[in-house]
């Protein structure tokens, strides 16, 4: 039996990669082995519950406020020995985050191969997002097997060199999640508190790059909307960073249209997108499941490096100026023309099967009879 071993430590990454686990689960020839390195605690148990993922190994080295460096330098330390103890055919890592990068280098460290899910998504600018685009360039440089999910992403990775028979697209793994997800009978309790005729904006911020001056500037924005609006509420479940939470509740815990909340659980949040009108986040997973959910999103960054969600018109790059955000805003709810081009674009981010996918590939990968099958 090969044993393939997950590695991850944020909400994303265990949404992205809980399809995989499946899927490796399901394959006769592969067993899973699932680490954690914790660098979420409740926003990834969340996931975990959702997706009824049991841990084999579970690092926890969250601490408030800790800085990149201590994250980075607790996971490689952490993973040493469970490494050692289960020696897996592979590791497969997700995304762009410390965990991800410093999860790459400690398998390589052990001299084993490493499979990057996610591959190849560039900004070509080091501090945006901060520290992402330098964590998935890396883990790239660390790679052996690249599960790029769009032929752009492919492409990115071919001008870094990277070498082609290695590159696979599958499709991301986000759309496989949401096939466990979405209900169209879905209510929570939050929707008790908009009144009935209200739209209402979900909203979600979190990004490192965001925190300080350019999160002020967008809540300043939206709290001068939703005042201006009569019929509309804004549903933002609050990352639990400190940095985030304390500048959320400054601006918004005294407009009554703002309704904050704890983070959703993957369920809750998909069911709440599917009834918004609309998506603010600067979150990366979420521009790739608005497609899916014909929701429009105004991205609340200067960069993506989802530019597929844009060429296929349900994205919008709005930055995080107090008047350009405004503006947008003001936009989207006014122009009933550009509502709907936004809302009936095509998901580009594949087919809901990626996850087999990658599993197939890792098998032959390790059976030494891994042929590049050219998709
Ligand atoms: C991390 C990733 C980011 C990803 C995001 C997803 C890095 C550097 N950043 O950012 O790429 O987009 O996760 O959400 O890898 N906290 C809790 N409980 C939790 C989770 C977080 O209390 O379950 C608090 C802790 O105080 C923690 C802080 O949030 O120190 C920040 O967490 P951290 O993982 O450092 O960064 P994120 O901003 O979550
Ligand atoms: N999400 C969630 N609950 C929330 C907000 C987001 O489950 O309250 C999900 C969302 O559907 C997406 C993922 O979390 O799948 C995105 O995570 P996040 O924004 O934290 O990280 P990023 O994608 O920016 O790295």
């Amino acid at each position: 039996m090969q044993k393939i071993m997950t590695i991850f430590g944020t909400r994303p990454e265990a949404i992205k990669m809980a399809p995989v686990i499946k899927a490796i689960d399901a394959n006769p020839d592969t067993t899973p082995i699932v680490v954690l390195t914790g660098q979420h605690k409740e926003m990834l148990q969340q996931v975990l519950d959702i997706f009824d993922i049991h841990p084999d190994a579970d690092l926890k080295v969250m601490a408030r406020q800790q800085t990149l460096s201590q994250i980075t330098s607790k996971v490689i330390l952490g993973l040493d020995p469970v490494l050692d103890e289960h020696r897996p055919d592979l590791v497969l890592v997700h995304g762009d985050t410390t965990t991800t990068m410093a999860a790459g280098l400690s398998a390589f460290y052990h001299q084993i191969p490493v499979g990057h899910v996610e591959a190849g998504l560039r900004t070509w600018d080091k501090y945006s997002p901060y520290p992402e685009e330098m964590n998935r360039m890396l883990t790239d440089d660390i790679a052996d097997l690249y599960f790029a999910p769009t032929q752009l992403s492919k492409d990115n990775l071919l001008q870094e060199h990277h070498p082609e028979s290695r590159i696979f697209i599958t499709g991301n793994t986000a759309i496989d999640a949401l096939k466990y997800t979405v209900h169209a009978d879905y209510h929570h309790p939050v929707l008790e508190a908009i009144p009935q005729g209200h739209k209402f904006i979900l909203l979600t911020m979190h990004r490192r790059e965001n925190q300080g001056q350019a999160m002020r500037n967008t809540f300043t924005a939206i709290r001068n909307v939703v005042l201006a609006t009569p019929d509309l509420d804004v549903i933002y479940p609050v990352h639990l960073s400190p940095r985030v939470q304390q500048v959320a509740h400054e601006i918004f815990d005294d407009v009554e249209g703002v309704h904050l909340i704890e983070p959703l659980d993957v369920t809750d949040f998909h069911g709440l997108a599917s009834q918004s009108y609309f998506i603010m986040t600067d979150s990366g997973g979420v521009q790739e499941e608005a497609p899916s959910l014909n929701k429009p999103v105004l991205v609340l960054r200067d960069s993506t490096e989802r530019p597929e969600g844009v060429t296929a018109g349900t994205l919008k790059v709005i930055g995080t100026e107090t008047e350009a955000v405004r503006n947008a805003m003001t936009e989207l709810l006014n122009d009933q023309r550009e509502y709907r081009a936004m809302s009936t674009a095509v998901n580009p981010y594949g087919d809901g099967h990626a996850a087999e996918r990658i599993v197939a590939i890792c098998r032959d990968y390790i059976s030494g009879k891994l042929r590049h099958p050219g998709m």
